[in-house]
């Protein structure tokens, strides 16, 4: 007879049949609740539910001073012709070695930066049955909020909750926005798209490409925000607060609070992304990786859980997302040749993203799917 068995006190394989029959109405309890993690905080739970395991032990990161994170000052990019070789150089390098880096002086005003971040906190921290009315899954929705997109497809939760809401190249009608985040949403937006036409210039005059380039492929053509909230977690060593993954579009640009706990994997270490609210974090997506034949990287970087929370950050991915469109990408054909043959097979941005929609943050790449 099938079933669980214990041998000298210890669990067999039926358990955990037993066990996964479990995690599935458990998942279902958790998403019932449409309060997210900061729910279940809120209610004051000691540990954390088993749901949220992750399989490895998530350690600090090895934070030898080895490695100094990439910082570009921006100033001067436009007017001074010698400063903006010497910033084109940086983000070459960095996007090459790193495939990330950090932007100071990038036009997006400290106040901005300031109410976009008190925006998603006050949307995490709005009446819970306003907030209620709000969680779902269907990507349809103008603004998706829900706890892990994957929480059915992942092999463990993540402890953060987020929303989602596409806001080019058709931005949404401002009252279908909740009203706590509404024109924080769109004005940081507009400040965002154009730093990320500046970017993306800066990336094709990298690449050897001319400044338009990249731009003129439509590469900054759509614009996706979420905003994570990561509540404070009584466990941090046994689950994560954003499992290890690669970014599913052209580039982003992140903005996080003054607490940390993102990290990149840089040649193979764990490297803190130092919080510096001021700055922007950029780093390349996988269409980027895809398009430039592995000149730039789409790097892995994780969040780790923390004592200390809430933490907030804004996700502002370059990226049409699900919308569908006929664009179809390839290896940029400029960047090829005999000793240089494409890696990647084309795609349309849609089937990508639909992918690793499907795959859900596994922990390994989607990048691999696409390759020659
Ligand atoms: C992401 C991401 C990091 C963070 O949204 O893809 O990696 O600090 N976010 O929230
Ligand atoms: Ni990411």
């Amino acid at each position: 007879m099938m079933g669980s068995r214990t041998i000298g006190g210890v669990a067999t394989a039926g358990d955990e049949v037993n066990y996964y029959v479990d995690r599935t109405s458990e998942l279902k309890i958790f998403d019932e609740t449409k309060l997210g993690v900061k729910g279940l905080v809120d209610s004051g739970i000691p540990k954390v539910p088993r749901i949220f395991i992750h399989p490895t032990v998530v350690t600090a990161a090895v934070n030898t001073h080895r490695f100094v994170f990439p910082t570009i000052d921006l100033a001067g990019s436009r007017q001074d012709p010698s400063r903006r070789r010497q910033i084109v150089d940086q983000v070459r390098q960095a996007s090459e070695s790193w495939g990330f880096f950090q932007v100071i002086n990038h036009g997006v005003p400290t106040s901005v930066l300031k109410q976009m971040l008190e925006g998603t906190l006050g949307f995490f921290e709005q009446d819970e049955e306003e907030k209620k009315k709000l969680y779902t899954r269907d990507v349809k929705k103008v603004l998706i909020y829900n706890s892990n997109f994957d929480l059915y497809s992942a092999p463990a939760a993540q402890w953060r909750d987020t929303f989602y809401c596409n806001m080019a190249p058709v931005p949404p009608k401002p009252e279908d926005l909740p009203q706590v985040c509404r024109d924080i949403l769109m004005e940081y937006s507009k400040h965002v798209m154009t730093l990320g036409m500046d970017v993306i210039e800066l990336m094709s005059e990298a690449l050897g490409l001319g400044p338009r380039h990249l731009k003129d492929m439509d590469c900054a053509e759509g614009l996706a925000i979420l905003g994570h909230y990561y509540p404070a977690c009584p466990e941090p060593d046994l689950t994560v607060g954003t499992t290890k993954h690669a970014d599913n579009d052209f580039f982003t640009v992140l903005l996080q609070d003054h607490i940390g706990g993102l990290q990149v994997l840089h040649e193979g270490q764990w490297v803190d992304v130092p919080p510096n609210p001021e700055a922007l974090v950029i780093n390349i997506g996988d269409l980027l990786q895809l398009i430039t034949n592995d000149k730039f990287r789409s790097v892995e970087h994780r969040v780790v859980a923390n004592r200390v929370g809430p933490r907030v950050s804004v996700a502002s991915f370059f990226t049409t997302g699900m919308t569908p469109t006929e664009k179809v990408y390839e290896p940029i054909k400029e960047l090829l040749s005999e000793d240089e043959p494409p890696k990647y097979r084309a795609t349309t941005v849609r089937d990508y993203v639909k992918f690793f929609g499907e795959k859900g943050l596994d922990g390994t790449s989607a990048l691999l799917h696409f390759r020659i």
